[in-house]
């Protein structure tokens, strides 16, 4: 490696098999994120379409995310996500994502996260990004899709209910707002009543910035089961750490369900249903619903298959049976949601390059 910092000149990482020379180091803040994400919800829903594609195809390395867990404070827990992302726009990386629940109490967001992209010619990190929205973003994108590709083949969802209100109901509602559902009824139901009052304010002020998108009539519900019941697209996005939906009758009207916690629903209601996942080693781990529920059945054949199987017509969605949706979530999303921002701050001059982050460039001084 004989390279010195570039101090501006080249903003992106070199083509794996181009020149070898150390990429400019850049910090991109959550504010420059927002700006590049902010009203771009169907490109964004493309992006980590073909994304899942590229995925199914081989084209991504995605090994086993790594949980850090606390004795002492047991219910938080950071998690790295290294991926490597190949097609048109190769790039390698790191998310890395805390979850402190308690910090909701204080007024503080549950996930904080940042994401490294690391440039696959010379494995040098070229941007640090502020990726709780990322994150956010991905995950509502991802959900948008399954909203759309999973219900094509039923009447499209009228009565759409959140089950947990917090930062991610708030992005999938924006995702599926943008991207063209409709809804008569908005059904909301949290823990927290400080939680359920704030969706249904964001919702109202939604709604008028968006008149073509109204809300519906909102209900906030106090009980789970009549929220399920009367809607026909359930969002889950609690922080449950076990299954506290146990009652498969309550899902006798077969909606679609877009489980993005994970972890609230018993194995009798998972195996009672249609079950489509991103990717099947990574859903079946660390406790999730469909994991309990391999558990019980002692194999994987309750899986009818991926959103890539269903992208690429490989499966047909039941239209006569629950549906759910459970995204474990890709690191290689993140890397593909990341490198768009990165590109897009690039382009448009405002990349703050730190210039002498690498500093020890010759091997011999
Ligand atoms: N699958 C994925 O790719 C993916 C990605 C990002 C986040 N997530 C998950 O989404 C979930 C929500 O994240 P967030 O940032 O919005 O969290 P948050 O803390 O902002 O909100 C969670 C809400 O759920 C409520 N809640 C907790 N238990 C509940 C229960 N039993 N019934 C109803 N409501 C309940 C809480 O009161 C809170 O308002 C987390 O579980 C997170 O891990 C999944």
């Amino acid at each position: 490696m004989t390279g010195t910092p570039s101090t501006g000149t080249r903003n992106a990482p070199a083509a794996p098999d181009g020149p070898r020379t150390v990429p400019p180091f850049a910090a991109i803040s959550g504010a420059q994120v927002q700006r590049v994400l902010r009203g771009r919800e169907r490109q964004l829903v493309r992006l980590v379409e073909d994304t899942y594609r590229l995925h199914s195809d081989g084209h991504t390395l995605n090994p086993p995310s790594y949980f850090l867990r606390f004795p002492d404070r047991p219910d938080s827990r950071i998690i790295a996500l290294p991926a490597s992302l190949g097609g048109p726009r190769p790039v390698d990386g790191l998310k890395w994502i805390s979850s402190f629940p308690r910090n909701v109490a204080e007024g503080i967001p549950r996930a904080s996260a940042v994401l490294i992209l690391n440039d696959p010619a010379t494995g040098y990190p070229y941007a640090c990004l502020e990726s709780s929205i990322i994150s956010a973003t991905r995950t509502a994108a991802s959900a948008a899709s399954a909203a759309d590709r999973l219900s094509s083949g039923r009447p499209r969802p009228r009565r759409v209910g959140f089950l947990g209100t917090g930062l991610i109901a708030r992005y999938i509602h924006t995702f599926l707002a943008a991207t063209g559902q409709r809804f008569e009824a908005t059904g909301v139901y949290d823990v927290s009543a400080d939680s359920a009052a704030g969706f249904r304010t964001y919702l109202e002020q939604h709604a008028e910035a968006h008149p073509a998108s109204p809300a519906g009539h909102i209900t906030l519900h106090t009980d789970p089961e009549r929220l399920i019941r009367t809607s026909d697209l359930v969002v889950f996005a609690t922080v449950a750490a076990r299954p506290h939906i146990t009652d498969p009758a309550w899902f006798a009207h077969h909606p679609l369900v877009l489980h993005i916690s994970l972890r609230d629903l018993t194995p009798e209601i998972v195996l009672d249903s249609a079950n489509f996942v991103d990717d099947v080693d990574h859903c079946l781990k660390a406790d999730t619903s469909p994991h309990l529920a391999e558990q019980r059945r002692g194999n994987r054949d309750f899986i009818d298959g991926t959103l890539a199987d269903v992208l690429a017509g490989r499966v047909r969605v039941p239209d006569d049976r629950t549906v759910i949706f459970s995204p474990f979530g890709l690191g290689v999303l993140d890397l593909a949601v990341g490198d768009f921002v990165h590109g897009e701050v690039a382009r448009s001059g405002e990349l703050h390059v730190i210039d002498d982050f690498f500093h020890e460039l010759r091997r011999h001084g």
